[in-house]
């Protein structure tokens, strides 16, 4: 069922259930995060590896604090700057958090969302909630409530309808070296320049093959159809116009036809393509086509966690 009724989701949520939440990024599919049956039903739905940690939600700082073990002060930083909003922390856990929500890490992924719906739940609760992307594990997360209806509907008794995400791509994960310098464990909806402003300049993932290293599975966030990315020339000249279908960013090819290509922002926006972008991935993938095109968005802002995300979802 589909709804804005915050206490019936919290009714549910407290009877084990899984919800539905809306976020300012994707909307996530959240069960009581000190409840092992519900965090194990997570990993279920999703279809989810259990080696897979989850992040786990919270209403601010206070709700946070009892569980973690230290939080260091570029952390609190970014916490009082950013928080609500699309950034997650990886922070040493607390003995509240169990090994089957971080997978037996020592660190806990914590974020609190900036939307008023999902706060307004977080803080009826007794408890916060782990919530991955509420998507089948490997697809495109999903950005309205009709995303989630049409792919988990059966799975779970309620969605929360919070309208569109706002910000339309996965949080920004931080987390922090011996130290204390913050490191980026995945781009997401919170610009990397906005965070090196408030902690200093931001140290690269560790090898993106680790299986400690967040987010970062090869194909993720995919279309069924399979999407080439890279120089449109190129991938023109290799793949044909016939077939393919394009995903561009502010201007169209005038030698093809508009039907064959999807703008995200015309006006050259890239927060505007971040909301966008994963509602086109699944628009194009349902237009049959033999294959989708997608070339690179300059490399500011948002523009770093659209690119992450096209690789990810590319052949
Ligand atoms: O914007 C978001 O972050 C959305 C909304 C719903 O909050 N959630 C989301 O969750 O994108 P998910 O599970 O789809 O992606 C979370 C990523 C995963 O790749 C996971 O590996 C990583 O965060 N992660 C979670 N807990 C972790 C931990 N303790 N240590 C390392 N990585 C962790
Ligand atoms: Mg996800």
């Amino acid at each position: 069922m589909i709804g804005t009724d915050i206490h019936q989701a919290a009714a549910w949520l407290r009877r084990g259930e899984l919800v539905a939440v809306p976020t300012e990024t994707v909307y996530g599919l959240a069960g009581n995060a000190f409840d092992p049956d519900a965090v194990l039903r997570i990993f279920q739905v999703k279809q989810r590896p259990r080696f897979n940690p989850l992040i786990v939600h919270v209403a601010g700082i206070d709700a946070a604090m009892p569980l973690v073990a230290e939080m260091p002060p570029a952390a609190r930083r970014l916490a009082e700057a950013c928080w609500p909003g699309p950034l997650t922390l990886l922070l040493p856990r607390s003995a509240a958090i169990s090994d089957l929500v971080t997978a037996g890490s020592p660190l806990v992924a914590l974020r609190v969302p900036a939307h008023p719906l999902t706060l307004s739940l977080l803080r009826l609760l007794e408890f916060p909630l782990c919530a991955p992307s509420a998507n089948p594990f490997g697809y495109i997360s999903p950005t309205t409530a009709a995303h989630v209806e049409a792919q988990l509907g059966g799975a779970i008794p309620y969605i929360l309808d919070g309208g569109p995400a706002q910000v339309g791509i996965e949080s920004t994960i931080i987390g922090f070296d011996e130290q204390a310098r913050p490191r980026l464990y995945r781009a997401g909806g919170l610009a990397p320049e906005r965070i090196e402003a408030l902690a200093g300049p931001l140290l690269s993932a560790p090898h993106s093959d680790s299986p400690a290293a967040p987010g970062m599975l090869k194909s993720h966030y995919a279309p069924r159809t399979p999407l080439f990315f890279g120089d449109m020339d190129e991938l023109l000249k290799e793949h044909g116009a016939e077939g393919s279908v394009l995903l561009l960013f502010s201007a169209a090819r005038k030698e093809l036809p508009v039907s064959q290509q999807l703008i995200l922002s015309p006006a050259g926006d890239l927060s505007e393509a971040a909301r966008k972008l994963f509602a086109a991935m699944r628009q194009l993938d349902a237009m049959g086509a033999a294959r989708i095109l997608a070339a690179p968005f300059p490399e500011a802002g948002l523009g770093f966690a659209i690119n992450d995300r096209l690789k990810r979802a590319s052949m």
